[in-house]
């Protein structure tokens, strides 16, 4: 609506790439107008001792539906993430059905309309029987890409073969997001998880090698399509050289799990709620994901691969127990806390969580506070001290394997397009989410 009242958050500090500063942000029509002393007319929210990060984007969840409800649905899933300071969500294909067609697509979109409390895109699955189809359907309205399991996991959804792989990659040209386990490695590894064997041989289960293997893999296949790929949740030390070698053709993401539990403490504490793929490893591969990683820059984007299971269903004994925990709420909290404690920078953080998924996906207006964009703004309080809860946790699942960890820096408002989506804790209002824009959509 043209010549609606500005909203002028005041005192907070921005989250910039060049740093941190003291700023106003203006916004008008869901948009950034100004950013300065000069923005202060139009209706004002005090900030002051806030600070102000571009609109987080997990672009890593798994909210279930259709299939599942039981563990996940777009409400609670959406719910969760602005209640984690988080304004976009990019969903995965893994559902029932899987999302491998135009109508599993219009499905959940539909299904998200006035339901999802974030902004919203969703990954349409690569399958043998759909590979011709992509290069279409990558260009749905709505949709964040194209996402390829090269090892199976929760669901169905499978192409563990090179011609394979090259055909998918050779259909469409959008960035592909890829599970990296290697099935054949997975299959002679299986029979270490005979029934009776412990979740702490998970990370030998689905060892190193498997995580390697699939990545060289897909690097050079990659590489021989001239085809951009996402390589997700990256979880050993092993994989960053050949990741820091293939910046012209991959960019890498790792998980707040994989930065922040330990093998084999976790299994021991956590038991099969540690259970995710590919394995949360020993303190030597966590130390190289934050030295080389992070630090290093071979790392360019933090998801949380939000994937819950219920508690009855992680009760079963290991193998039969499922892998994946909730995660979209905790991220950040997590990270902030990681900034609190000096291993990362809000800056690095910034870019990892908002700029670089919006940039590598082709997001439209997302991923910095700057003039022009969507006001998508996730507002923290760096010095909140709290306890990350079960009972916090908005997902049907209920539990996040942070129960009982204190944390510095909490988010204390999430706003999307101007809007505040939460306050303080609560959501506010109806959901709003809508779906986000990329730069692919329209082009023929
Ligand atoms: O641990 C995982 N859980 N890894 C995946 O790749 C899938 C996910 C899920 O959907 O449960």
């Amino acid at each position: 609506m043209p010549g609606a009242p500005e909203t002028v958050l005041t005192g907070g500090t921005i989250v910039t790439p060049d740093g941190l500063h003291r700023a106003d942000v203006a916004i008008r029509d869901g948009v950034i107008t100004a950013i300065g002393r000069e923005a202060r007319r139009g209706q004002q929210l005090d900030i002051t001792g806030l600070t102000v990060l571009p609109g987080v984007i997990d672009s890593q969840v798994h909210f279930r539906e259709p299939g599942f409800e039981h563990k996940e649905n777009l409400e609670s899933g959406t719910r969760a993430a602005v209640l984690g300071g988080v304004c976009s969500v990019f969903e995965m294909p893994n559902t029932l059905p899987p999302t491998t067609s135009a109508e599993a697509f219009d499905d959940k979109l539909r299904r998200a309309r006035g339901r999802a409390w974030a902004d919203h895109a969703f990954f349409v699955g690569a399958s043998h029987d759909n590979i011709d189809d992509l290069a279409e359907l990558e260009r749905l309205p709505g949709c964040s890409g194209v996402k390829i399991f090269m090892g199976s996991s929760t669901g169905t959804l499978l192409v563990p073969d090179d011609p394979s792989l090259a055909r998918v990659l050779a259909s469409g040209t959008r960035r592909c997001a890829i599970h990296a386990e290697d099935q054949d490695r997975l299959n002679e590894l299986k029979a270490l998880a005979s029934d009776g064997a412990s979740v702490e041989m998970h990370p030998q289960v689905r060892d190193p090698a498997a995580a390697l293997m699939a990545t060289r893999r897909i690097l050079d296949l990659a590489r021989a399509a001239g085809r951009p790929v996402h390589v997700l949740h990256i979880s050993t030390a092993d994989e960053l050289p050949l990741l820091a070698a293939a910046k012209d053709i991959a960019t890498a993401e790792t998980t707040p799990n994989h930065l922040t539990l330990t093998a084999p403490q976790c299994y021991v504490e956590l038991g099969t709620r540690a259970q995710m793929n590919p394995p949360v490893r020993d303190k030597s591969h966590q130390d190289a994901l934050w030295e080389h990683g992070i630090r290093g820059g071979v790392i360019d984007v933090i998801g949380s691969d939000h994937a819950p299971h219920t508690l009855e269903e992680k009760a079963l004994p290991y193998p039969k127990s499922p892998a994946g925990m909730p995660g979209t709420q905790t991220l950040l909290p997590v990270m902030l806390d990681h900034v609190h404690r000096g291993r990362l920078t809000l800056e690095r953080l910034a870019d990892l969580a908002s700029a670089t998924p919006a940039r590598i996906y082709g997001a439209r207006g997302k991923g910095a506070v700057a003039v022009g964009y969507d006001a998508d703004l996730t507002i923290v309080d760096l010095n909140a001290e709290r306890t990350i809860r079960n009972d916090w946790i908005a997902s049907p699942a209920g539990w996040t394997p942070f129960d009982g960890k204190i944390v510095r820096g909490w988010p204390i408002m999430t706003m999307i397009r101007g809007r505040l989506a939460m306050r303080e804790d609560e959501v506010l209002g109806t959901p709003m989410g809508q779906p986000v824009t990329f730069a692919t959509d329209g082009d023929g």
